[in-house]
């Protein structure tokens, strides 16, 4: 397939970059390097510098792809609540205009990356697609719900196959935000520098850490299939925060303090997800157990502090 990625030179895109080109696929990125690397784009990807915003190369660009996977967004949750209509525009508003320059370039199969933040605070555990959304409390989140409506909104108008992916806590090589907000990057980096791990509610919270690579694959899963579909995309664990450290304390073979920040409003105290859908649907399995990956993301960032 000639897939295009929408923000395939950050985090996730570019691991799902490799990992479509591994498959055989031919890959166009499309990114405007605000928070990604032109370095992290794998060698055999077309790259275009460029920007979701620009309509006009937007329809010239897509020609000839016969899906679009949409991950170019701003993802910081504290900024949304400063800057909330940069994120409704980048976030919500570019995607709108993805949607409409596909339609009119006759792409007719997006897969959009969507989060678990969808749900709010979960009714019961693990969270399954048939659980309602949740009340938003920031623009992030915002963005996400409204993005995932106008997704369903063009397969509705026009029958674009639309896959909606929610993902859980992604976790990974190639993870360099700046500002750091994601606890698995920030307690490797603090690890490796023997500094101390700053953590609220003693690390009693519960999320679900889905290893990068295993996250990109089920986006090359749901290439083949159509209509409107959404599916959660985790590791089917919860995994408390403090043995998250324990393990990579563990992997680097000593002990750092931990600074105990005490309770945060608004945060939730336990998300975790049923991906029995994603694997009832492709062959999709998440491969690799939250120690594996560990090490192979300490060992990521130690030979990065090493460069
Ligand atoms: N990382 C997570 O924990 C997580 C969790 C759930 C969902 N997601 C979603 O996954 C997607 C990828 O996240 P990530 O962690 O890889 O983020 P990232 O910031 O590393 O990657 C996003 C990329 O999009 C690019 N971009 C942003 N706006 C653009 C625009 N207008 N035009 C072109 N390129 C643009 C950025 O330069 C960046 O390279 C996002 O949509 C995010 O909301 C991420």
């Amino acid at each position: 397939m000639r897939v295009f990625v929408a923000g395939g030179a950050g985090f996730i895109g570019s691991s799902l970059t490799q990992v479509l080109l591994e498959a055989q696929h031919e890959v166009t990125v499309l990114d405007n390097l605000s928070k990604g690397f032109r370095g992290l784009v794998p060698e055999g990807a077309r790259f275009i510098e460029g920007d979701l915003r620009d309509e006009e190369q937007l329809r010239g660009w897509l020609r000839g792809h016969d899906a679009v996977i949409n991950m170019a967004a701003f993802i910081e949750v504290g900024r949304s609540v400063l800057e909330p209509v940069l994120f409704a525009e980048n976030n919500i508003v570019n995607s709108v205009r993805l949607l409409e320059a596909m339609h009119k370039s006759d792409v007719g199969k997006i897969v959009f990356s969507s989060s678990a933040t969808v749900y709010g605070t979960p009714k019961r555990l693990p969270i399954s697609e048939e659980d309602p959304l949740g009340a938003q409390s920031n623009p992030y989140g915002a963005s996400k719900v409204s993005t995932e409506a106008f997704v369903a909104t063009y397969n509705s108008l026009y029958g674009m196959d639309a896959i909606i992916l929610r993902y859980f806590n992604p976790y990974g090589p190639n993870e360099l935000h700046e500002p750091e907000t994601h606890a698995i990057p920030n307690f490797v980096t603090s690890v490796l520098a023997k500094k101390a791990i700053p953590l609220y509610w003693s690390g009693e919270q519960i999320r679900d850490f889905i290893y990068v690579d295993d996250l990109a694959r089920a986006h090359a899963a749901v290439l083949g299939l159509s209509g409107l579909q959404y599916f959660n995309v985790g590791s089917d664990t919860g995994s408390k925060m403090i043995d998250v450290i324990r393990e990579i304390t563990d992997i680097a073979g000593y002990d750092v303090p931990i600074e105990d920040l005490g309770v945060r409003a608004g945060d939730v105290p336990a998300t975790y997800a049923s991906s029995a859908k994603l694997a009832a649907a492709t062959s999709w399995r998440a491969e690799v157990g939250l120690r594996e990956g560990l090490e192979r993301t300490v060992a990521w960032f130690r030979a990065q502090s090493a460069k």
